[in-house]
């Protein structure tokens, strides 16, 4: 099974995510239930290997926050390959993603050698989709949205299975935030 850790978005704060969406081609956009903010990444592993990893995550100790969303990026440069909506810079996001990291390590799930970058993936665009003009036209009009805040008082243990059409992410395990 696929693993990541991820905050689970209130339903207030994911429908006005979905609005960002409009204007956008209609293919792979993220469909309301899924939107989410990776925390860490885990990839395959086997059942013996996620008892590890939930053993770990369980022993995450952090505090609850207050998570905003402030505006909009594409990755890929020229050739956008994904649009996200930005978690605005948090400390206690960002030592929340080390412990889910270091609950990983534990678990013997290396860490990513890329930089953090705190989102919520809202459409992945297939080569030449949307040309880097109309992406910047995207980002402009989306670049100002500030939302939220809304609290985040757990994270959540999903298994992603990679569908035909979308990806399901289904909910393996909740951990409190406690402080
Ligand atoms: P993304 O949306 O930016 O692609 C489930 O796939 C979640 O894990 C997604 O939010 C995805 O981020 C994130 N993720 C991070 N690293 C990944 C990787 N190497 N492969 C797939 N998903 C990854």
């Amino acid at each position: 099974m696929r693993l990541f850790a991820a905050l689970d978005l209130p339903e207030e704060m994911r429908d006005r995510l979905a609005a960002l969406q409009a204007g956008l081609p209609e293919g792979r956009l993220t469909t309301p239930e899924n939107l989410h903010l990776t925390l860490a990444f885990f990839g395959e592993a086997g059942a013996r290997e996620a008892e590890e990893l939930h053993a770990a995550l369980g022993r995450v100790k952090a505090a609850p926050f207050d998570l905003w969303i402030d505006g909009t990026g594409a990755f890929g440069g020229a050739k956008p390959r994904l649009l996200f909506a930005a978690a605005r810079p948090n400390p206690a996001l960002a030592r929340l993603h080390e412990k889910v990291e270091q609950a990983g390590r534990q678990a013997g799930f290396p860490n990513p050698a890329e930089r953090y970058r705190p989102h919520v993936t809202l459409k992945r665009l297939h080569p030449g989709e949307m040309s880097a003009a109309r992406a910047a036209r995207w980002l402009e009009a989306t670049g100002a949205a500030l939302i939220g805040p809304a609290r985040i008082e757990d994270f959540v243990l999903f298994r992603s299975t990679l569908g035909h059409a979308r990806p399901v992410y289904e909910p393996l395990a909740r951990y409190a935030l406690l402080g």
